[in-house]
């Protein structure tokens, strides 16, 4: 078995989790590409995070990171989310809108059956949004929850941001806002393929155990992982979402998160993604953090905000994110939620930046239950293409 190191020794002796943790060893350039070595070079605050990073203005390496579906989704377009966000943000424009451009093309694209249109609809059928974005300079944030009729979620965050005295807001709320802001507000936002997929669903599951949450819980879970066995669906699908990150030149750092959430939930049921210190916690002097995957684990711990700060602390982005997924192993101690090896029987996987440009994709576990590596989107300098996720555990979730 091998071990995961913490690469900033600070972090190690804080937090002594080296040996606790069961996980690859890392090759660690592969982090600090378009980074920093170590936060060494520019100054990164001590462990007590008493000062902020001092950033040169036009010293920072851009980067945008995102999950995978910011890569491989096109929308029948040129561009890729992190492409079309690392221009934007190259160009000099504002980054949560470059960002919010990005994940635009995924909420749009009906292939990706996780993410706004065409994205898995609720146990009843109804496609429900939920997204937050965050603005690290401007230090301002926007979401909404189980979001109906609207395909870009994202679009309405940003305006509860920009035009509210709020934070979050949902269901109804939310479709009224949108409406009254201008936006369509559709009847259906299944595609042909997520329409399908929940019938089969359906077909597979007693609704007569909806009365009984726990059996209701397995017997829709069971469904599901029985349709990803069978290839039906990919497992990213199930918890899908995009979370997509970047930060320009001068240190400037924004956040987005855009899903339809959990497939076949409960109706009105939120995850992380538009929970604020959860799908995604940016702090402006600091970094950004955001995950895709099981949003009840994430939520417990309000793991992007335990990110976030650990990088205030003076982690670096890849131990910030170890620290959160080892708090959900931790977490997770309810049998239905262990597979039989006693570990967590699902994924979630952050994306994280610090206020340097430094980066990590972290996950659970590095593989599907396929064998196939987790991998994520990065553009930078390079261009844009997908890593392997850095996990903490062996193998895949089952
Ligand atoms: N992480 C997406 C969700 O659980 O809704």
């Amino acid at each position: 078995m091998r071990t995961y190191q913490f690469i900033n020794e600070q972090s190690f002796n804080t937090f002594t989790l080296r040996k606790q943790i069961m996980t690859n060893k890392i090759n660690r350039r592969k982090f600090l590409i378009g980074g920093t070595a170590l936060g060494v070079a520019s100054g990164i605050s001590n462990i007590s995070g008493a000062q902020a990073p001092s950033i040169k203005k036009g010293s920072v390496k851009p980067v945008v990171v995102a999950s995978g579906n910011g890569h491989t989704m096109k929308n029948g377009g040129k561009f890729n989310c992190v492409e079309t966000a690392y221009n934007r943000i190259v160009r000099g424009d504002d980054v949560l809108d470059a960002l919010i451009e990005g994940v635009n093309i995924v909420e749009l694209d009906p292939l990706d059956a996780s993410v706004g249109f065409g994205g898995r609809p609720n146990a009843n059928g109804v496609v429900q949004l939920d997204s937050c974005c965050m603005h690290g300079p401007k230090k301002q944030a926007g979401g909404v929850g189980a979001l109906e009729g609207v395909r870009m979620p994202s679009l309405v965050a940003r305006d509860v941001m920009e035009k509210t005295d709020h934070h979050l807001i949902v269901g109804k709320g939310a479709q009224d806002f949108a409406r009254n802001m201008g936006y369509k507000i559709e009847d259906d936002l299944n595609s042909d393929r997520s329409r399908k997929m929940w019938l089969d669903w359906k077909r597979r599951i007693d609704p007569e155990h909806y009365l009984d949450p726990e059996k209701r819980e397995v017997a829709g879970r069971n469904a599901a992982m029985d349709m990803i066995k069978e290839g039906i669906i990919p497992e990213d699908e199930y918890y899908g979402t995009i979370n997509c990150n970047g930060i320009n030149a001068d240190g400037d750092i924004c956040g987005v998160t855009t899903t339809s959430g959990l497939a076949w939930k409960i109706p009105s049921r939120v995850g992380d993604s538009p929970i604020l210190g959860a799908g995604l916690y940016v702090d402006g002097n600091y970094g950004a953090a955001g995950s895709t995957g099981r949003g009840e684990a994430n939520l417990y711990g309000l793991c992007s905000y335990l990110i976030v700060e650990e990088m205030r602390r003076g982690s670096h982005p890849l131990d910030a994110g170890m620290t959160a997924l080892k708090r959900i192993q931790e977490n997770t101690v309810e049998k239905r939620l262990l597979n039989e090896r006693g570990l967590p029987n699902f994924s979630v996987n952050f994306y994280v930046i610090d206020k340097q440009g430094r980066f990590a994709g972290v996950a659970l576990y590095g593989e599907y239950a396929s064998g196939e590596p987790r991998k994520y989107a990065v553009c930078d300098e390079n261009g844009s293409r997908l890593e392997d996720l850095e996990p903490l555990l062996s193998g895949s979730s089952v």
